[in-house]
């Protein structure tokens, strides 16, 4: 059985925060950090079994940050953040920030329906439903190419299961009428953008990324391309920040996203100091001399190239902070330019502009300002109001202006019979559709981080930490009451709660959340009859 959902991918790892002896710390108390031991090395593959085993090889390898780092900037933020379940992000900070500023934002993802949806979906539906009742345009979508190319699901399946993931969806309280909802086969504009973007990725890029070799089917890699499209989707009409909640495993779709997003404009802004290109540690170097460097210890007053390869010839070499060829490249480019002044400006470089908006930049630029064949220098503008500019110009002509799309990521939540949540082991995890009894008696079998015996767990206290049942509760059963998740940590490492009683209380309230969660399910059928996306295929193999 191959890997498909947030089920089959899940294997928590390694505490990120050290472990249940940091209990005195109130954040950590709430922390959820319970994880399998002896789990696989960190391997992020959106079709593969992808597990995590530590977290925080996901900063150090992938670049994904700490969302704890963004956590103050977000104005009430989920359970799921404060209690670090959502654990990472991308470049959060400007959906954060239009949040706060009631600016437009949105938040999308999507799901490809190959089973019932169960409480690792829960975690992408509540995340995409608080940023919606933040003011994001939500969007939530059903990933019916993918679930047919990549998984081999039948259409009658897919529409089957689809149905139960907007039900899910819309009972837990997205608003069917503020946001979008879609199917990938039947969005023409998606498939449009897919084709577009598709233009910009080549197979080379593909193998790379996602391991793709001569065997995989072409529609595969087109669910590839479909799914960028479905991230840039919500800025079709213009340009925002946005947010993609998801599992770590589908972070390389993410980086490719932000990847091809770049690709798309028509400009590309940075920073020069002469008519040449300097690479950004060249300019790293070439920044820091200019600093140091004063014009008036040179002839009429300018400070020009060769003025600043001299320099640089003249530091020892232990003094400067560069490589060999760095250092090399940027001589040899100072010495061609030679008695050019140097003098820092902000540059637009064209990169697929058309020619009417290659004109209406340099138009567009204020002040003192000198146009080449391919770039425009302007020297009384800032970097940032260049960024504005150059998106406002290309938004004007007829491009898209996309802002790097923005994620933030979730554990994966442990089996209740310990190791991983997988699909395929109904005990191992809690269907959204499961009989509420069941739900109560895979809640009592679930696996704890209890002590052997009673005396012992009074004596040293649970390892809360490393146990399905209490993810549960900071999952899911205590809701946004972080005192009761709290308590149910502290009682459990302290030694005052004993596994027994503590499973009767989760398994009660499991329980409960699936008997109400089921009633809403029945209560939205006609919202989900009235909303605007189709139930049912018209393909049917
Ligand atoms: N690939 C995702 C999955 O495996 C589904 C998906 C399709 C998706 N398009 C998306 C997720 C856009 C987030 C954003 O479940
Ligand atoms: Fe887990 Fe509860 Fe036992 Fe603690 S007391 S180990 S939280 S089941």
């Amino acid at each position: 059985m191959t890997g498909d959902d947030p089920l089959e991918e899940s294997e928590s790892g390694e505490p990120l925060t050290e472990g249940g002896e940091d209990a005195a710390e109130p954040q950590s108390a709430l922390r959820a950090d319970g994880g399998a031991a002896g789990a696989d090395d960190v391997a992020l593959d959106p079709w593969g079994s992808s597990s995590v085993s530590d977290y925080r090889k996901l900063f150090d390898e992938f670049g994904i940050e700490e969302f704890d780092e963004v956590l103050d900037e977000v104005p009430h933020p989920h359970y799921l953040m404060r209690r670090g379940v959502i654990f990472g992000h991308r470049d959060y900070r400007p959906v954060a920030r239009a949040l706060q500023n009631d600016e437009p934002a949105a938040v999308l993802s999507g799901f490809m329906p190959t089973g019932d949806p169960h409480i690792g979906h829960k975690l992408v539906f509540d995340e995409i439903i608080w940023h919606q009742q933040q003011g994001a345009d939500a969007y939530a979508l059903i990933a019916d190419l993918e679930a047919n190319s990549a998984r081999g699901m039948s259409w009658a399946e897919i529409d089957e299961h689809a149905r139960s993931y907007l039900l899910s969806l819309l009972a837990l309280g997205f608003d069917p009428e503020d946001g979008t909802l879609y199917r990938q086969s039947t969005n023409r504009e998606v498939q449009d953008l897919a084709f577009e973007l598709g233009a910009e990725a080549n197979f080379s890029e593909f193998q790379a990324i996602y391991g793709f070799d001569g065997e995989t089917d072409v529609s595969h890699m087109q669910s590839v391309v479909t799914q960028m499209a479905d991230i840039l989707y919500p800025q079709l009409e213009e340009p925002k920040p946005t947010v993609i909640p998801v599992g770590p495993d589908q972070d390389p779709h993410v980086r490719l996203a932000r990847d091809l997003a770049e690709r798309m404009r028509f400009f590309k802004v940075s920073e020069a100091y002469a008519s040449f290109e300097l690479e950004p540690a060249e300019r790293d170097l070439v920044a820091g001399f200019y600093d140091r460097l004063d014009p008036a210890d040179f002839d009429d007053d300018d400070l020009r190239c060769v003025h600043v390869a001299e320099a640089l010839e003249e530091t020892p070499l232990s003094d400067i902070d560069a490589d060999a060829d760095t250092l090399s490249s940027v001589l040899t480019k100072l010495n061609e330019a030679g008695m050019e002044p140097v003098r820092p400006r902000t540059r637009f470089f064209d990169r697929r502009a058309t020619d009417d908006a290659f004109d209406a930049l340099i138009d567009a630029v204020e002040g003192e300002k000198r146009v080449y064949e391919s770039h425009v220098d302007a020297f009384e503008i800032d970097r940032a109001a260049a960024e504005e500019l150059a998106r406002q110009v290309e938004v004007d002509n007829g491009g898209y202006g996309f802002q790097p799309p923005s994620s933030i990521y979730h554990r994966f939540m442990t089996g209740l019979t310990g190791g991983k949540m997988s699909s395929s082991v109904p005990a191992s995890h809690i269907s959204l559709l499961d009989d509420p009894e069941d739900g109560y008696d895979k809640v009592k079998s679930a696996t704890t981080g209890g002590r052997e015996t009673a005396e012992e767990q009074r004596e040293k206290g649970g390892k809360a930490d490393e146990c399905p049942v209490y993810e549960l509760y900071a999952y899911l059963l205590a809701g946004d009451d972080d005192e009761f998740a709290k308590r149910v940590y502290d009682e459990c490492v302290g030694g005052e709660r004993l596994c027994g009683d503590c499973k009767e209380q989760a398994a009660q309230l499991m329980k409960e959340f699936l008997a109400d969660h089921q009633e809403k399910r029945a209560e939205v059928e006609e919202l989900l009859e009235d909303a605007d996306i189709e139930l049912e295929s018209p393909r049917r193999r």
